[in-house]
């Protein structure tokens, strides 16, 4: 070509016409950048599910690898230029190292767009090649599936095909599980057998490719086929995962960013004609004005153009050029090189079947330069609001991040790269980006994600028994609904495991109640007392004092009479503290195990349960016992009106703040619930009329073997170390007294195993009661809950590595979960009840929930509501925290059985008439 060669000014007019379009001024590029910023945050609320363009999938990948991942997996890479199956090897340590062998194999056209179960059985066919080639077809390998389009995902193993993108159109997948669809194909196959553990976009495996090298990379991006980006999102921004905790990676998915119009006016004709002819037009809006597959489109269209307007190719439109696809990202990047001569542009040109002069060679390669230009600074705008927002999230004003980076585009064009960043630089200047470019594709990424999620996998197999499906639920609520009318009627109620203990307390608050009480707590993680003075004046408003008190272990276990002497000294040092000794306050008895009563100031003891073992109680009324202690004690005299469970204590509490309360719950150190039943369901009691509060006593659940298909070998080991074998049971699978020690027990025997801690058991690690429940709580705070673990652990005397620590994380998760699932379907069967007994469609009603599991467990709450209003979804169930313990409700109780003692005499005097009018308020009330 003669150097000489320029265009005349006619023709650089028409041409600097045609690709004004493409040149985005500054203002333009920092308006794509906000209403990206806006997408993105919009994607990520509950509102847009569904609705969103820029769809925000979550990915369940928690975290960038930290160099403890090990071991041997195989990983697919479908989606981008390449289909390739890698073995992919990770050493851990200080000789870390990942060791890859990777075979590409082609997928041809008709398979890409034929059926979903061509393409499935292709690609296990592929991977049987690989296998054998490899020799190790018997191995049934964990394995990662890089899978490069937008999915929805539950968990890490699971992912349904949202829509097809780039060159692949594959019928029956959209909407599908890929994961099911590759484990299908897998078995007509029947060959081999794979343990699919994870499933991950390629811009997630890129993050993590980088990540290995470089700790700061929490962006992976994709410049290839596709564009696409994915980063590390705080959980607390992202509405649709449960848990505020800790970081997800995001898949943005922004190739579609646009296809609501919001970009529409700087969308070309020649893109609006690259997007008609595409698989999917429409869609993925943005992807067709940055990524590799459409730009040579994009520059065919405007060859074309100018073609007809006789600009090029003497104006003879070639059948080559008809072509679409023609122009290949690979085309492109070799004509934009600065140091091709122009002679090399027309020969390119010539391959590709053009014919070209120099003109036309000058003009092709302004045309490529133009619209490859306009895709990297578009992309730069959107990779600015992704760092600003990274930016803001960590509240820093300046921010030095790094980005992984993947595909053909990035890779081979000369200039992309170079604009993309100056683009980022220009639109975010106060973020530092540094880009790491993945020099093993994807694949490895996916190994150390499948790494991690594998050992996972293997607690959740190990675990099984412990994760209950719905439909295990939902049988356990009808099996606990025949209990509680066993336990209700007169025939069956001896034999019946669950008791139902009828509690002469017969409504909720209702306002009126006051005046000056003593309330004592016991049963529960503490021994209290308080004093509980209810007043009065315009509006009822409720004071208390309380006082602790410990009570060693030896008093729990010895004789009763130590223990109700105990409770008698305690209770004289806070009359004395409170300077009441010479008072005869009455007293209300929150007594937290099962008693039988018939009356309100009677409880006789029919069994311990928890921490309490002392003689000579069982069968014996508490309340006589601690008369007798005070009598003994002869310092100060108490009225004892009132016996309650905490359970109806927590009711009580609860009921005067919200009239609807008609169910008393407690997850502490043990568990229980009581509820309003209405009276002609309960046979042990006279009258058919109104209500009463029955004390389920649901702990014992299952000591007549009815729960042994749920239990696991590590309940029963619980039960055999505990006070009380054989007997309460559910308590056992639920409560804070056994939690901590259910998961110790799993941890000893998954490190015998080999499974935890490189098989390390230590003494302390073998001690009973070493794990507790509260370390539980704090391992499962998602934040902090890795480094509390690593100090438990190692308190513990093991050495925990990071794996380790996820995978104990995974066990109390496992453990706590089941807890919260076991609950919900007890009270589920208590919900069902009351919603029969009103006859309602839908129930609305209010659970007064107390104890310190249910307080302190960072997950606990949320689960436990989630599962009920599954299990029961006719009803509109309000959890209600009772923030004061048990003792004010005792003290309502006293405060209506007080005034009922008090004034007894009157009736005798007053009329009939009077009696209804005057004294119904408690007589409801009791
Ligand atoms: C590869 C990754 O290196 O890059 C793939 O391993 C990814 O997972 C691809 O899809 C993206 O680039 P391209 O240009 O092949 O689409
Ligand atoms: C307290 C109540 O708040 O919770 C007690 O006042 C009850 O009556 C206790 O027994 C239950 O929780 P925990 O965790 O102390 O057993
Ligand atoms: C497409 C896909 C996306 C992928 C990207 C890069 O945009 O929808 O999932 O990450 O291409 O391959
Ligand atoms: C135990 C007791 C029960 C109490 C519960 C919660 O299950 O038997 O009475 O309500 O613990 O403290």
């Amino acid at each position: 070509c003669p150097k000489s060669s320029i265009l005349l000014a006619a023709q650089r007019r028409r041409l600097d016409a045609a690709l004004a379009p493409f040149l985005l001024a500054p203002d333009t590029l920092r308006e794509v950048r906000d209403k990206m910023r806006a997408e993105l945050e919009y994607g990520l609320k509950r509102e847009a599910q569904g609705k969103a363009t820029v769809k925000m999938l979550p990915t369940y990948v928690c975290g960038t690898p930290d160099g403890t991942e090990k071991g041997k997996f195989l990983a697919l890479d479908l989606g981008g230029t390449n289909f390739r199956v890698l073995l992919v090897k990770i050493k851990s340590g200080r000789k870390r190292s990942v060791q890859m062998y990777n075979k590409i194999f082609a997928i041809p056209l008709e398979i890409m767009q034929g059926t979903g179960e061509e393409l499935f059985d292709h690609i296990v066919q592929c991977i049987a090649e690989f296998l054998e080639y490899m020799g190790i077809k018997g191995a049934c390998l964990p394995l990662g599936f890089t899978f490069s389009f937008p999915c929805r995902q539950a968990s890490i193993d699971k992912g349904t095909l949202v829509g097809w993108t780039k060159g692949f159109k594959a019928t029956d997948c959209e909407g599908e599980d890929v994961v099911d669809m590759l484990r299908e194909a897998i078995r007509r196959r029947n060959e081999f057998d794979l343990d699919i553990v994870a499933v991950v976009n390629d811009t997630v495996g890129t993050m993590m490719t980088c990540g290995y090298e470089d700790p700061n990379c929490e962006i992976g991006l994709i410049a290839g086929t596709g564009s696409n980006v994915c980063y590390m999102e705080d959980m607390k921004n992202i509405e649709i995962v449960e848990g505020n905790e800790g970081k997800m990676c995001i898949n943005t998915e922004w190739g579609a960013f646009g296809d609501n119009g919001c970009i529409d006016h700087i969308r070309t004709k020649y893109d609006r004609e690259v997007d008609e002819g595409s698989l999917n037009p429409g869609k993925q809006r943005y992807e067709k004005m940055t990524s590799g597959m459409y730009l040579g489109e994009i520059v065919r269209q405007i060859l074309i153009d100018l073609t007809k307007q006789g600009l090029l190719f003497r104006g003879h439109i070639s059948e080559s050029l008809r072509k679409r696809g023609i122009f290949e990202t690979k085309f492109l990047s070799q004509i934009e090189s600065d140091r091709l001569a122009l002679l090399q542009v027309r020969r390119i040109l010539q391959q590709l079947g053009l014919d070209s002069t120099c003109e036309d060679s000058i003009i092709v390669k302004e045309v490529c330069g133009v619209v490859s230009r306009r895709a990297a600074r578009l992309c730069g705008a959107g990779l600015a609001a992704i760092v600003e927002k990274k930016r803001e999230n960590r509240g820093v004003e300046h921010l030095q991040i790094t980005v992984g980076v993947d595909g053909t585009l990035y890779k081979l064009h000369p200039h992309f790269s170079t604009v993309l960043r100056e683009t980022v630089k220009e639109l975010a200047p106060q973020c530092d980006v540094t880009f790491l470019l993945s020099e093993d594709g994807s694949g490895k990424g996916a190994a150390l994600i499948t790494a991690v999620a594998k050992r996972l996998h293997n607690i959740d197999k190990y675990l099984y028994a412990m994760r209950l499906s719905d439909e295990t639920l939902l049988d356990v609520m009808a099996r606990f609904r025949r209990e509680m009318k066993n336990g209700l009627s007169r025939d069956f109620n001896p034999t019946a495991a669950v008791k139902m203990l009828p509690t002469f307390v017969r409504s909720i608050p209702d306002g009126s109640e006051k005046g000056d009480f003593i309330a004592l707590d016991l049963g529960g993680s503490y021994f209290r007392i308080l004093r509980v003075k209810v007043s009065h004046e315009k509006k009822q408003t409720v004071q208390m004092e309380s006082e602790i008190y410990n009570t060693p272990e030896d008093i729990m276990h010895g004789s009763g009479t130590r223990l109700f002497d105990h409770v008698a000294e305690c209770l004289g040092d806070f009359m004395e503290k409170q300077q009441i000794k010479d008072k005869k306050l009455p007293v209300g008895f929150t007594f937290s195990f099962p008693c039988r009563q018939t009356k309100l100031d009677e409880g006789i003891l029919i069994t311990w349960t928890k921490r309490f073992k002392a003689s000579g109680v069982e069968g014996a009324d508490v309340v006589k016992l601690l008369n007798k202690a005070i009598k003994k004690r002869g310092d100060y005299d108490a009225d004892i009106m009132a016996v309650v469970n905490d359970t109806v204590g927590t009711m009580m509490t609860c009921g005067f703040d919200d009239q609807r309360c008609e169910v008393g719950l407690i997850i502490g150190t043990g568990t229980n619930a009581c509820y309003m039943e209405e009276m002609r369901h309960i046979d042990l009691v006279e009258g058919d009329e109104g209500r009463m509060c029955i004390n389920t006593e649901w702990g014992a659940f299952g000591d007549d073997g009815s729960l042994e298909d749920i239990r696991t070998e590590f309940d029963r080991e619980i039960d055999r170390g505990s006070l009380n074998p054989g007997k309460q049971l559910f308590e056992k699978m639920v409560s804070g007294l056994y939690m901590g020690e259910l998961v110790r027990l799993i941890l000893v025997k998954m490190a015998k195993e080999g499974l935890l801690f490189e098989g390390r058991i230590t003494p302390e690690l073998l001690t009973k009661g070493k794990f507790e429940t509260k370390h539980v709580s704090a391992i499962e705070k998602s934040k902090e809950g890795l480094n509390k673990a690593k100090e438990i652990l190692t308190r513990l005397g093991v050495e925990p590595s990071h794996e380790d620590c996820i995978a104990v994380q995974h066990v109390c998760t496992i453990v706590s979960f089941r807890s919260a699932n076991l609950v919900a379907s007890t009270l589920g069967a208590i919900l069902n009840q009351l919603r029969d007994n009103k006859g309602v469609g839908r129930l609305r009603t209010t659970v007064g929930v107390d104890g310190s599991l249910y307080k302190m467990h960072p997950q606990y709450a949320r689960r436990l509501h989630k599962t009920t209003r599954r299990l029961v979804p006719d009803s509109e169930v309000r959890f209600l925290l009772s923030e004061s313990g048990s003792g004010k409700g005792a003290a309502m109780v006293t405060a209506v059985a007080y005034r009922r003692t008090s004034s007894s005499w009157l009736h005798l005097f007053l009329p009939l008439q009077a009696d209804q009018s005057g004294c119904c308020k408690f007589l409801s009330v009791f």
